[in-house]
């Protein structure tokens, strides 16, 4: 399933920014033709120049996906623009949501799972028959280590990620025989600024703090990588490698981690 990514029409979604800005250019590196999608005109029209001053190829889609009803209309004006179908699919745009369960609206879960859940089933759902017809496609879904082992503080985000990985783990096998190759892609910690645009709910005094980050262009490289040559799963980051096994056979000692990284700023602040 290895192959060429030169003219491939590719749907970045998330591309105003952080890793979804690297993903889009590393794959007109490629030779693709991106669709950056995300809700800012001005970075979107700053990473499609950047892209065109490289001399790759990007158009920009200002949009919002809690629009979830509008999101056939913007496969459709996508496909019209780029003068061609969508072949890989990259759901990356999320947003999270820190506080604890009982202090967490509704509305915070429901943001979350619309954002990141249900867009990116309506995203797939839309391209998903023109890549079965064609017998080619990519679907890469950005999720995280929380979706594999959910953080304390963070159970909106940890569970519309562990939706969004059950969902490529079902859709995986339903359209292997039909040259379509799910990825689900966990980057690990990355500065993108992300973890601070994370509003806090209720008595939470601190968020699952961010270590070990990585560099969004090292991880950006890997995630095209993995669609040249696609892999169910890959998880980048080494400790998230680790809390997989852990929470299979030593899943007391992967919460005691967990509890003990979560009290961390608190401790630390306090002996400062
Ligand atoms: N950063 C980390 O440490 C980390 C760790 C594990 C996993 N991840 C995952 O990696 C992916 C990329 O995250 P990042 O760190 O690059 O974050 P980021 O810089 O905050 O990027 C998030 C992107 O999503 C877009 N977005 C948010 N809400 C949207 C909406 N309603 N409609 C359309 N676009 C929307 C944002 O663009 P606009 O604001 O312009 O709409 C932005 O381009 C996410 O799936 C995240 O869960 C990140």
């Amino acid at each position: 399933m290895s192959g060429t990514l030169a003219d491939r029409i590719v749907l970045v979604t998330g591309a105003s920014s952080g890793l979804g800005r690297e993903v889009s250019r590393a794959f007109a590196r490629q030779g693709a033709r991106v669709a950056l999608v995300a809700r800012r005109d001005a970075p979107l029209e700053r990473v499609r120049d950047e892209i065109l001053t490289a001399r790759g190829r990007a158009e920009i889609f200002p949009f919002d996906l809690t629009e979830i009803d509008a999101i056939p209309y913007l496969v459709e004006a996508v496909t019209r623009a780029m003068g061609g179908p969508v072949e890989i699919l990259v759901n990356d745009a999320a947003i999270g949501a820190a506080g604890l369960v009982e202090d967490s609206p509704l509305a915070a879960y429901r943001r979350c799972l619309e954002v990141n859940f249900v867009a990116p089933l309506a995203l797939i759902q839309a391209v998903l028959p023109g890549m079965r017809a064609r017998g080619w496609g990519r679907i890469i879904n950005v999720t995280s280590g929380a979706g594999r082992h959910a953080l304390p503080g963070a159970s909106a985000y940890s569970a519309s990620k562990a939706a969004l990985n059950a969902l490529g783990e079902s859709l995986r096998v339903e359209v292997a025989a039909d040259g379509i190759a799910v990825v689900t892609f966990s980057p690990g910690a990355m500065a993108t600024g992300f973890h601070e645009r994370i509003p806090v709910h209720g008595r939470l005094a601190k968020k699952f703090p961010l270590r070990w980050t990585r560099r969004t262009d090292t991880v950006a490289e890997r995630l095209v990588a993995a669609c040249r040559r696609p892999r169910a799963e890959v998880i980048m980051w080494g400790p998230a490698r680790l809390g997989l096994h852990l929470a299979y056979w030593q899943p007391r000692l992967l919460e005691w981690l967990i509890a003990r990284e979560f009290a961390r700023p608190a401790r630390e602040e306090r002996s400062a």
